[in-house]
């Protein structure tokens, strides 16, 4: 059977995540603001949802109907056939995005529509189920634009960034999906043998994103939950198809040589990367200490990748700037022929790098307007500038911890 689907995601990523649907072998894909829209069958809609690094959801079309006001939106939603959707034992949660003249607020329009599917499995069965925000059976998801509603399953229930790692995290963690965006950005894929180095690497997030496109590790395959588990249109054997062979390819991956160095100040920090990388089965090069002491290991030029503090916090701007300023000396002392790929809190905050970027490209980190910088590091240093530091400092293996 043929569905409507859509993947959605943070806004400005859209085109990028266009083409990795692409990639995973979605036929056509149609833009939208923060989404994707395609279509397939289940089993398509199962792959992406599993494979999809990028994606925040996958929501699968129930019906798309007038919603101009609350009586039409309760009259679309009840005019769906619940049985094979949701039963009286089981729990809903519904969540709304969108406003128009008459439905101007989404608390109260999510619960005309958990009302009226209440009301349709009562009217069928004499019962009605329960909601639950927390570990609702069915997490159904409606977009209203406009006068027009369009109501879906949504197959991933908690949201596709968590990773199934139970990651521990410390200050300011990426997002994963965003990690894999800036890594994608980056052209890093499973074929990519350089090194990649984040010299602020926190709790890892870039590192292990990078590990697990390199492995071929699907990046929902150590999710525990699925918002399709107890969803009675849920084919469990096509699903556990598409789960085996995810892990055929991590099979198939699983002696591909990592090269993912990080370094971290914060001891605390650290520990808990070594447990997410463990967790997810990756070996990373981790080094206590600080990033002006990071060196590249041997061999050719590679990828640095890293988000700095951003400097968020009052007073915290100017620390920002010349931990900036310091990884800009840094790289342009050390880390000759690389490419560095460096997430910035804001464009004023470029030009403490004190390099000339070949690409900015705006980013969103939750609320914040990030820019993601590309620099080139020249093969050589420029005569007079930093060579004391990188001439003094020959190549070494960072020590390992
Ligand atoms: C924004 S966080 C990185 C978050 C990381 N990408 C993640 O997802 O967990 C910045 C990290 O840089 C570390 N850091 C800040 N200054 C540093 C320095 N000079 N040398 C090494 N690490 C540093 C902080 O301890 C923090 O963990």
């Amino acid at each position: 059977m043929r569905h409507l689907l859509s993947a959605t995601c943070s806004r400005g990523i859209e085109p990028l995540l266009a083409q990795e649907l692409l990639e995973l072998g979605v036929p056509k894909v149609e833009e939208r603001r923060g989404a994707v829209l395609f279509a397939g069958d289940l089993r398509l809609a199962y792959t992406v949802a599993l494979w999809s690094r990028l994606a925040s959801r996958v929501l699968l079309e129930l019906a798309c109907f007038p919603a101009a006001d609350a009586d039409q939106l309760y009259a679309g939603v009840r005019g769906v056939d619940w049985s094979g959707q949701l039963g009286p034992d089981q729990s809903l949660t519904v969540d709304f995005v969108g406003v128009n003249e008459q439905l101007r607020h989404s608390g109260f329009s999510a619960r005309v529509v958990k009302d009226a599917v209440c009301d349709a499995i009562r009217d069928r069965t004499g019962r009605r189920p329960d909601v639950n925000t927390e570990r609702p059976d069915l997490r159904l998801h409606v977009h209203l634009s406009g006068a027009e509603a369009a109501l879906s399953v949504d197959l991933a229930g908690e949201p596709l960034h968590l990773r199934g790692l139970d990651r521990q995290a410390g200050e300011a963690p990426l997002k994963e999906n965003l990690a894999a965006t800036i890594l994608r950005i980056a052209g890093w894929t499973g074929a990519d043998e350089r090194t990649l180095l984040d010299p602020m690497c926190g709790s890892g997030t870039l590192l292990i994103e990078a590990g697990m496109v390199r492995r071929d590790i699907a990046p929902g395959l150590l999710r525990r939950r699925w918002g399709f588990d107890r969803w009675r249109g849920h084919q469990r054997a096509l699903w556990e198809m598409v789960v085996r062979e995810a892990m055929e390819r991590r099979k198939a991956a699983a002696e591909r040589k990592l090269r993912l160095v990080g370094v971290e100040r914060d001891p605390d920090v650290l520990a808990l990367t070594r447990r997410n990388a463990a967790a997810a089965g990756l070996d990373l090069r981790l080094t206590r200490g600080g990033m002006e002491e990071a060196r590249p290991p041997r061999g050719e030029p590679g990828l640095v990748v890293t988000n700095p503090p951003y400097g968020l916090r009052l007073g915290d701007e100017q620390e920002a700037r010349e931990t900036l300023s310091n990884l800009g000396d840094v790289l342009r002392q050390r880390f000759l022929g690389w490419t560095a790929f460096v997430l910035v809190g804001s464009t004023q905050q470029v030009g403490a790098l004190g390099l000339k970027p070949s690409r900015r490209i705006p980013i969103k980190n939750g609320p914040l307007d990030a820019r993601l910088v590309e620099l080139r590091i020249a093969e050589h240093a420029p005569l007079g500038l930093g060579a004391p530091g990188w001439r003094k400092a020959p190549a070494a293996e960072p020590a390992e911890e």
